[in-house]
């Protein structure tokens, strides 16, 4: 990627820098500096006439993530494994224009609704609203270009404990069909407790519906490096939403028990994957879904002893395990993405909610804020 110009931000407070001097002669040359929290902010390029930056968070357990301001995407994310050796657990590419051309929704936001509304049609106050159809007959994440395209405003900060993006984007009055102006705010924060935090908000001027999601596709291994069948899945859910064959869900709230959906207890992820017509691309519904934050998933790497947790507040959560990935995605090092090379967890609403009254409402309407948070966390399984 071209780098234009550089610059580093640091925290040099409460002596957390580590300056070491060669001796006590200080005019003497000094070693590399080290920080609790570490933020560097580059530009990449320019798409529709605004900056692109990549801005690289590292905390004090040498944790790192480079999220874009371009469609809010997660390029990298390194972590250690039980040795301590670091390996980046997230697919993505080396160039820029990779991700312009990118349609598996690689790290990227995805608004103003992940996932599928059937025929890109639904009803508020009557009212009818014809969406882009881009999968089929049916909407999917936002639309032909939707918020994982789009160039956000980018202010970074940074904290003794913590250090983020704040991206914010004005998704204007007919776009990819949904009504009113939307504001919205992600907001990604890097902890010293490794883990990376998204919070969403967003206010509309007309009623409209909103299901912000992140989709990194991960891989406890490294990415590139295999697929992720032997991953033990834990999710969270006695229930999920059963789909037809263009993935839109029929309605019914269905058990898992008894079932290759089951994940209750950890099971890897391809002990029954091959039960599942075209692989796990599924809603699960969330136990304690009350609107307050909890462990929703666990999913660990033997090998490497990887473990990544996911807290959310939403009711829904998306596991999906990279069944349209084929190799023809190339990805950083040159590396080919083939099938199940990675999992997501999307927390988000259930899909297609505008047009299914017994699902948990996707209505924002103007005075209301929309506010939800995810939390991917990553450790060492015991
Ligand atoms: C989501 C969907 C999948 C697929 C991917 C992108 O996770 O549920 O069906 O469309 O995005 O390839």
């Amino acid at each position: 990627m071209k780098k234009v110009f550089t610059y580093v931000l640091t925290l040099a407070a409460f002596g957390i820098i580590l300056m070491g001097c060669t001796g006590n002669n200080s005019s003497k040359k000094k070693q590399p500096l080290k920080y609790e929290m570490n933020m560097k902010k580059i530009v990449i390029g320019n798409v529709d006439g605004k900056q692109v930056f990549e801005f690289t968070l590292t905390n004090k357990n040498g944790v790192e993530v480079k999220i874009l301001n371009y469609g809010g995407i997660v390029t990298q994310l390194v972590t250690p494994d039980k040795k301590g050796a670091f390996e980046d657990i997230v697919l993505g590419y080396d160039s820029l224009q990779d991700y312009i051309n990118d349609t598996p929704y690689f790290g990227a936001i995805v608004g103003r609704y992940g996932n599928r509304i059937a025929k890109g049609q639904f009803s508020i106050d009557g009212q009818t609203y014809n969406l882009a159809k881009n999968n089929g007959p049916n909407h999917l994440h936002g639309g032909i270009k939707g918020f994982d395209k789009m160039v956000w405003d980018a202010e970074d900060f940074i904290k003794p404990e913590a250090a983020g993006v704040m991206l914010t984007f004005l998704s204007t009055d007919g776009e990819e069909g949904y009504p009113g102006n939307l504001k919205v705010k992600i907001t990604y924060t890097l902890t010293n407790d490794d883990e990376l935090k998204i919070d969403y908000e967003a206010e509309t001027d007309k009623p409209t519906v909103l299901n912000l999601t992140h989709h990194s596709y991960f891989n406890l291994k490294g990415h590139g490096n295999g697929d992720v069948l032997d991953h033990q899945m834990q999710i969270l859910a006695d229930r999920f939403t059963p789909v037809d064959v263009d993935l839109i869900p029929t309605g019914e709230l269905k058990e898992v028990e008894s079932s290759a959906m089951d994940f209750r207890t950890p099971a890897s992820i391809g002990s029954r994957i091959a039960q599942v017509e075209g692989g796990y691309d599924h809603n699960y519904v969330l136990n304690n879904s009350d609107g307050n934050m909890r462990l929703v998933a666990k999913v660990t790497e033997p090998k490497t002893g990887r473990l990544m947790e996911v807290y959310t507040d939403q009711p829904g959560i998306q596991f999906y395990s990279g069944n349209f990935l084929d190799g023809s995605n190339i990805g950083k090092g040159g590396k080919p993405y083939k099938k199940h090379f990675g999992f997501c967890l999307e927390t988000q609403h259930f899909p297609d909610s505008p047009n299914h009254q017994n699902f948990p409402s996707v209505i924002l309407r103007p005075g209301e804020k929309y506010k939800t948070q995810t939390v991917y966390k990553f450790g060492i399984s015991e």
